[in-house]
């Protein structure tokens, strides 16, 4: 890439930048093609690699766990498409890892030879690899927004625990107006207000729920149930 050459990306907050592609599971056109549902947009390096495998028959064994909190998965790489067709079928047909094999991988995975769609969303990072996607992660909700991006380097493969994670805290902030601590799960306590708000010191340390407990002006903790919050994000 030029030296100075200024590279957009999309940012958190910002709504996912729109293109069409082919994929192996037909055409598509993000992200309208999935308004209503969170969608976790992804990039791999290459095909017929070996952590990208991991990683995907990790992912494609979770995919109805992520379809059940309303969010779908798109992968891509900028490999063609018979390459894609060739390596998912390879993976089905002979690898077994970690216990799973017979994976298929039902998702769509996007050809992106040109590397249009993985330059529009920053997803080469030349001091990494100027051929390669990075393993980028874009979590996008049902409007349309990014709401989170996670980046990894080529040697190390994602934890899809933390992705599905991820989906579930951003949906519960959505849902019960509260911010997600550190290293939060369904049925841990949630922390109030919800982040970027400025509530008013006093008033939250005068709060009367009694589910709310304030240590001091700036962290105030809140109960709220893990079949409360798994009742609003998962699908029945
Ligand atoms: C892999 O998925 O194993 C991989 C891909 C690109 C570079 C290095 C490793």
């Amino acid at each position: 890439m030029e030296e100075n050459k200024v590279v957009s990306m999309p940012r958190i907050g910002d709504k996912a930048p729109e293109f069409k592609a082919v994929t192996t599971q037909g055409n598509i056109h993000f992200p309208n093609d999935y308004k209503g549902s969170w969608v976790i947009l992804f990039s791999h390096p290459a095909d017929f690699t070996p952590v990208c495998t991991s990683e995907f028959m990790t992912f494609a064994s979770m995919e109805e766990q992520f379809a059940n909190a309303n969010c779908m998965l798109v992968g891509l790489s900028v490999d063609g498409l018979y390459s894609h067709i060739a390596w998912l079928r390879t993976i089905k047909e002979k690898i077994e890892y970690k216990g799973m094999k017979d994976v298929e991988v039902k998702f769509p995975l996007i050809e992106d030879i040109t590397m249009e769609v993985a330059q529009k969303y920053g997803m080469i990072m030349p001091g990494e690899s100027n051929t390669k996607a990075v393993r980028a992660v874009f979590v996008i909700d049902p409007e349309g927004t990014i709401r989170a991006i996670i980046y990894y380097p080529l040697s190390l493969g994602r934890n899809f625990d933390e992705l599905y994670r991820v989906v579930v805290a951003l949906q519960t902030a959505d849902e019960f107006k509260v911010a997600t601590p550190a290293d939060w799960r369904p049925g841990d306590e949630v922390i109030v207000p919800p982040a970027g708000s400025c509530g008013i010191a006093k008033e939250r340390m005068e709060n009367k729920d009694e589910n709310v407990k304030c240590y001091d002006w700036f962290f105030c903790t809140k109960k709220l149930d893990k079949e409360t919050v798994l009742k609003k994000v998962l699908k029945k």
